[in-house]
């Protein structure tokens, strides 16, 4: 089965192949799927969004369309950046400049709880709609460490393990991230609907 990523994002997309592949699911992306498509994120919610992406991207393709809306929550900002985790600081920034950013705005914070939510959402020619959420609670590091990953991996420590996102390699990430956990979510709903 082929789904078409609603994302530019080449890390995702791999990610999601990853993820998905063992399944007999190939994700291609938008331009495989000869869709090249900016599509505005006005929601208020991950799901909101989600659903924007993965709808706009399966009218434009005709195919069905699988989309990931996913973001950083850190308590001490009231879970910002949330939904405007990409667009953090300003349009135009690169990773660094927004994690730096982050960073800067959490200064002399001791509660640095956080956590990284994803909302995977797949939507069929015919109408149908399947959606699923993973949440991945971590912290906030003082500074930057790792060179993997994207976004804001440097900085998003996971206690348990004692590194960042951004030191974990690519399996080691998928086994435990929101995308991870929203995209295993996903599969089960997804055996569920094709049976
Ligand atoms: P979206 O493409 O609108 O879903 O934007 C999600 C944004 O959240 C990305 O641009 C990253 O800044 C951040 N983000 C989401 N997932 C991850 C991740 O796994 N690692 C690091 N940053 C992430």
């Amino acid at each position: 089965m082929k789904l078409v990523l609603a994302s530019k994002n080449q890390k995702k997309l791999v990610e999601m192949n990853d993820i998905l592949s063992h399944l007999g699911i190939e994700v291609c992306s938008e331009a495989e799927a000869g869709v090249d498509l900016e599509v505005e994120e006005t929601g208020s919610t991950f799901e909101e969004n989600s659903l924007l992406k993965a709808k706009a991207v399966m009218e434009a393709s005709g195919l069905p369309a699988i989309a990931d809306d996913s973001g950083l929550c850190v308590d001490c900002l009231g879970g910002a950046p949330g939904v405007y985790s990409a667009r953090y600081g300003g349009e135009g920034l690169s990773d660094e400049a927004r994690y730096q950013i982050l960073l800067e705005n959490m200064r002399g914070q001791m509660t640095r709880t956080a956590k990284f939510v994803s909302v995977i959402t797949c939507c069929f020619p015919n109408g149908d709609v399947l959606s699923a959420r993973g949440e991945c609670p971590g912290t906030i590091a003082y500074a930057p460490m790792g060179e993997g990953g994207f976004g804001y991996d440097p900085v998003f420590f996971v206690p348990e393990l004692k590194k960042t996102f951004a030191q974990l390699a690519a399996d080691e990430k998928n086994a435990i991230s929101h995308r991870g956990k929203a995209l295993e979510a996903f599969q089960v709903k997804l055996g569920e609907y094709l049976n």
